[in-house]
């Protein structure tokens, strides 16, 4: 669930709608909205995706105003349907309330509720927690609390101090108009600092049309606009501070720029990305500049293990990671889901480094298990796409993607760019710790520099591929083999495939397939290979050429993604595609490409929304 809010002048609604347009990509089952009107609040909300909302308020206009919030929610406590949608309206229609995230504690303080006689229309826990904040209120006096927020802020800091779990709470009173105070743990909030009028959000994209000027919070604070003022305190009122910074993108960037859809166009950014990624890190000889990177470099070079964790497709980016940094720097990496780790009490120490990545910073599972591992002593770096953004802020140091805002909840531009930042980090360990010698270095860097124009001919050269999609709308199931970092290309390929064409679709390292998942294939199966480079060492090739016999012999209709020039695999293919020659170990960067060409257009085929794929949200901030 995330909101947008605002503190504006008379056009709160408008701010309000087009915040939750460009929010919505982070959760579509309800949306709302609350305005204070002279007599009140004025409410509306609906499940189903903004567009309901929308109609919803053609034919029941609100009345413009200054001050509002509105809410776009991923259902957590209670099903999607238009009671449980935000806001929660409490203390006689006066107070306002949205909410994300997970209140641990709501079960006992409803009971304690209830028997103070309040009812509840939904089963949310944050009409708990809005029930609470109007009691609280109603308990305190008039003048009460300090500064722009007065009673209400006071009240949030001491509903805040009962609260277990994760939230950002957002409230508005008819009492206090031109007020709109929030609290936050563990969810993200950011603040956008704009002429005469100030902005609360989920993430920048809420305000961008607005203004660049954010501020970043801390945990446990309270923050209260007005259409002049920002104030922060923290849950006990004493004065805090948030960080401010510009955001380094602007609206046109969160547009489609005449695709159709924002995952088409994420996908065409992808050199881009690749490209702005690189920029200013290295200084053309093979000497990484990583300046961002403040983890003493003394430090690094004693650390004895490298654990890498992030969810989703952040998770395979780290699988690719793997392959690279223990062959560059000796470093023995373990990749790990992020949710996993954090409950099987992991070996973890000073001499660890966690490499954390996430394409919002705010995934929960990931912070929870970054702040785990720090307080068992190791050092954290984090890969992540977003400024102001919470598990960048709570480790160690931090290595921003480039990749742009990435709006399609499937990711793709993000992945690139998530690969190329741990290329980057792998060969600066190697670089510090002498495993590699400059003169390699250099090698591997221009190789790397290369990838963005080849990246641009894969999508170029994609019309192949998307036929290929069309004609396979209706196809059931669709395996996808890989070796090497083939294996975490395949695994991504599958989950942009379940992503969007809701098809059961599967990535298993080719060589495993004989243990077991061979038993799978039958007439017409459709496989989809990953073949690495036949000029690549070992015999790693070969042995996938393999597996592809293998899966032919017994009816499999093979789909093959390989290397430019490679002849030997056209006669074990139905379909072959070309990617342009690259090292092994970089080749992720260019056959994950046709993979997301593949889903975007058989799940267009089918007719499905690709930017907002069903059940799925951006950014899960919840555990
Ligand atoms: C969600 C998204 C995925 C994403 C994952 C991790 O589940 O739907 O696309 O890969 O979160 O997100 P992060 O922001 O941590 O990279």
């Amino acid at each position: 669930a995330q909101d947008v809010n605002a503190a504006a002048g008379q056009r709160a609604l408008e701010v309000l709608v087009e915040g939750l347009r460009r929010l919505e990509y982070r959760g579509y089952d309800s949306a709302g909205i609350a305005v204070v009107a002279a007599d009140g609040i004025a409410m509306r909300k609906k499940s189903g995706k903004l567009a309901e909302l929308l109609d919803e308020l053609s034919r029941n206009p609100v009345p413009d105003s200054v001050t509002g919030i509105g809410h776009t929610r991923w259902a957590t406590h209670g099903g999607p349907t238009d009671v449980n949608a935000h806001p929660h309206i409490v203390d006689g229609g006066r107070l306002a309330v949205i909410h994300n995230g997970i209140i641990e504690n709501y079960s006992p303080l409803k009971a304690r509720l209830l028997e103070r006689g309040h009812t509840f229309l939904s089963e949310t826990d944050t009409e708990v927690a809005a029930t609470l904040l109007g009691d609280i209120y109603r308990g305190l006096g008039d003048g009460e609390g300090s500064g722009s927020g007065g009673r209400l802020a006071l009240a949030m800091q001491q509903l805040a101090q009962q609260l277990e779990g994760a939230f950002t709470l957002v409230a508005t009173h008819a009492d206090q108009p031109g007020v709109v105070v929030a609290a936050r743990r563990n969810s993200p909030l950011v603040v956008g600092l704009g002429d005469g009028e100030n902005f609360l959000g989920s993430d920048v994209s809420g305000f961008i049309d607005y203004t660049r000027r954010a501020v970043e919070l801390g945990q446990n604070q309270v923050v209260t606009i007005t259409a002049d003022a920002v104030e922060i305190t923290d849950f006990l009122g004493g004065p805090a501070e948030g960080r401010e910074y510009l955001v380094d993108w602007d609206a046109a960037a969160a547009k489609k720029d005449g695709f159709a859809s924002f995952m088409e166009k994420e996908i065409n950014d992808q050199p881009d990305a690749v490209a702005q990624t690189l920029l200013g890190r290295n200084d053309g000889n093979g000497n990484l500049t990583l300046d961002e990177l403040r983890v003493d470099p003394e430090v690094l070079k004693t650390i004895n293990k490298i654990i890498v964790l992030a969810c989703g497709t952040s998770a395979y980016a780290g699988q690719v990671a793997k392959y690279a940094i223990e062959h560059w720097c000796r470093i023995p990496t373990e990749v790990e889901l992020s949710h996993e780790f954090r409950y099987r009490d992991p070996i973890v120490d000073e001499k660890t480094l966690i490499v954390s990545i996430s394409q919002s910073g705010e995934t929960m599972d990931t912070l929870m298990a970054v702040r785990y591992a720090r307080e068992q002593g190791a050092k954290t770096v984090s890969i992540c796409n977003t400024n102001g953004s919470t598990i960048p802020r709570e480790s160690d140091a931090v290595l921003y993607t480039h990749a742009g805002p990435e709006i399609a909840v499937a990711s793709t531009k993000a992945f690139l760019a998530q690969i190329t930042a741990t290329y980057l980090l792998g060969l600066y360990l190697a670089q510090l710790r002498g495993n590699l010698f400059q003169g390699q270095i250099k090698d591997i860097l221009a190789e790397l520099a290369k990838t963005p124009a080849k990246i641009a001919t894969v999508i170029a050269n994609a019309g192949q591929i998307k036929d290929l999609a069309h004609s396979m709308a209706e196809t059931r199931t669709v395996l996808f083999l890989g070796r090497h970092v083939g294996y975490p290309v395949a695994m991504e390929g599958a989950l942009k495939l379940k992503e969007l064409a809701y098809i059961h679709a599967e990535g298993f390292a080719a060589g495993e397939l004989k243990h077991g998942p061979i038993a799978l294939i039958e007439e017409g199966q459709a496989v989809i290979v990953v073949v690495p480079s036949p000029r690549g060492r070992d015999s790693l090739h070969a042995k996938v050429v393999s597996n592809i016999q293998e899966v032919r012999a017994r009816g499999a209709k093979t789909i093959v993604i390989a290397e430019e020039g490679d002849e030997s695999v056209r006669e074990f293919a139905e379909h072959v595609f070309y990617i342009p020659e690259t090292s092994t170990l970089l080749a992720p960067l260019l056959a994950t490409v046709p993979l997301q060409i593949f889903a975007l257009e058989l799940a267009t085929a089918k007719g499905y929304d690709v930017d907002q794929p069903r059940n799925l949200a951006k950014s899960v901030t919840v555990e």
